[in-house]
């Protein structure tokens, strides 16, 4: 039996200035967050482009957080070394594609980072089965990746509840992390569900009041939300 529950926030610099990433990243850090959420995509898995490693390797000089990054891209066995090599700490696959998962989140930890997995709304939980030892992360995607600002999928609550029952079962800590539409109106009850880690753009970077304050917020419902 192992449960980590202490709520960590993930703001996810998809939604930050590009212009000011480093900015981003030092506000992120002083105003509390665990961690640093970078969205790989490679227009193939998903419509869009975004970042590569060089990003991760600029701003790990100005933070200490938990550079948590998620490869939302085909075949990402190629790029796991450049992105451990550049200062990843978590390295996240989806599950969706990878031939051989379990080799790919072995290879993660062999270079030095802990290893995830992120599931599709539409991916079914038998994903997870016979990988939970080679996990340190489980990403419950709560959007169909590609995008920030899409709206909450609230049929993954039951999802998080699963994946958060296999996890007590698992004889290591294993993070539940929730990314996509995750804000005060929702964090609430993905915590209540059982996420721990939880991803937030908009939410923290689009806040009218400031990073600090997304955070701040996000945080508090997520809280509120475990009390209830
Ligand atoms: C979606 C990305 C998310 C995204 C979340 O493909 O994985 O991390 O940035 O953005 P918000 O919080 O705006 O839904
Ligand atoms: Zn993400």
């Amino acid at each position: 039996m192992s449960r980590i529950m202490d709520i960590m926030i993930a703001p996810s610099l998809l939604a930050s200035d590009f212009g000011r990433l480093a900015e981003a990243a030092e506000q992120s850090e002083l105003a509390g967050a665990e961690f640093l959420h970078f969205d790989v995509m490679d227009g193939s898995f998903v419509p869009n482009l975004s970042m590569g490693p060089a990003a991760v390797k600029c701003l790990r000089p100005v933070s200490k957080a938990i550079f948590d990054v998620h490869l939302m891209i085909e075949n990402p066995d190629q790029f796991l070394e450049s992105f451990a090599h550049s200062g990843a700490d978590i390295i996240t696959v989806q599950a969706e594609a990878c031939v051989h998962l379990q080799r790919t989140l072995a290879q993660i930890r062999k270079l030095g980072a802990k290893a995830g997995v992120a599931l599709n709304p539409a991916t079914p939980l038998s994903a997870l089965d016979y990988i939970l030892d080679d996990l340190d992360l489980i990403l419950v995607m709560t959007v169909n990746p590609g995008f920030g600002g899409q709206e909450f999928l609230p049929q993954m609550l039951d999802k998080i509840v699963s994946v958060r029952e296999r996890i007590s079962r698992a004889d290591h800590p294993i993070h539940l992390e929730v990314d996509g539409g995750i804000s005060k109106e929702t964090a609430g009850i993905v915590a209540r569900a059982g996420a721990n880690v939880l991803v937030a753009g908009t939410a923290i970077f689009g806040c009218w009041d400031g990073i600090a304050s997304g955070i701040r917020t996000v945080r508090e419902a997520a809280i509120d939300g475990m009390k209830t």
